[in-house]
């Protein structure tokens, strides 16, 4: 009777070390899986450029345009990108007429350079000026605004136009671009084009290709560019239609990017 009790004591610590090993297994491997599921998803870390960032060069839209021979920059204030699309297309008219243009977000360059402009012969600035909400300056176009209530800079000696975005049906019309119109005139700017009025209620489209058509010769005018050689210098294309290709096999996508080819997107 007497051994009974000691051949238990014997067997329970056995079943007990099981136990502690396999409990110590499991939550070995738990927390070895906690450990390298941490390890997967490391915080990435934002290396800081030793040199300082090329951005504080490209603040000067008046050093990057002497740089690459540029006379006119079509500043755009857009929400939407309607009145960057338009600052696009005024850029690229101006080679047609052996002029260089650039298009410029105001919010990436230094505006207080504008009075620069002036150091750049038969240069230009075009502002296409959208207005938002209740007469709002758009987000992009919000610093450049504050900055032009502000200064009282002279602007004398640089040439100007304004092609003004907004909705009719709203009681601050083009609010924007009058003001900014309106305002660089105080400032001392010479307005060279009469302001343009775009109506998104009515045909905002429209209304741009026809101040764009009147606008070129005019500007012709003022630099004495003859309007005359048109299209010679841009690129010209011929359209062929080609029947017999196999649709399945025409690449459709984007050429710029990684894989584009086996991953096509729309
Ligand atoms: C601005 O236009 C005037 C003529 O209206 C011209 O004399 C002047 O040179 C122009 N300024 C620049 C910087 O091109
Ligand atoms: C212009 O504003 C009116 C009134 O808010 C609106 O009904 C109309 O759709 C707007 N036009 C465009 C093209 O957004």
């Amino acid at each position: 009777i007497s051994t009974q009790p000691e051949a238990m004591e014997e067997e329970d610590p056995l079943f007990s070390n099981l136990d502690l090993f396999l409990f110590t297994l499991i939550a070995g491997l738990i927390i070895y899986w906690f450990m390298s599921r941490k390890k997967a998803e490391p915080i990435p870390e934002f290396k800081k450029l030793d040199q300082p960032a090329p951005s504080t060069q490209e603040t000067s839209f008046i050093e990057k345009m002497k740089k690459t021979g540029r006379n006119i920059v079509v500043f755009y204030g857009s929400q939407t990108g309607t009145g960057e699309e338009f600052a696009n297309r005024l850029s690229k008219d101006a080679q047609r007429y052996g002029m260089k243009g650039m298009a410029a977000d105001p919010e990436e360059y230094d505006m207080c350079e504008l009075s620069r402009l002036a150091e750049i012969d038969n240069s230009l600035a075009i502002f296409c000026m959208a207005t938002y909400g209740e007469g709002d300056p758009t987000d992009n176009a919000q610093d450049f605004y504050d900055w032009l209530q502000e200064s009282d800079g002279e602007l004398n000696g640089v040439n100007y136009t304004v092609f003004a975005l907004g909705n009719k049906t709203y009681e601050h019309y083009n609010a924007m671009g009058v003001y900014v119109d309106k305002r660089l005139e105080e400032l001392g700017a010479k307005r060279v084009f009469d302001l343009g009025m775009g109506d998104d209620d009515g045909n905002l489209e429209e209304d741009f290709v026809t101040w764009r058509e009147q606008f070129w010769p005019a500007m012709c005018e003022h630099f004495g560019v003859e309007a005359s050689g048109e299209d010679s210098s841009i690129r010209q294309y011929e359209l062929k239609e080609h029947n017999d290709i196999n649709m399945n096999k025409v690449y459709t996508g984007e050429l710029g990017r990684l894989k584009s080819f086996e991953t096509q997107k729309p």
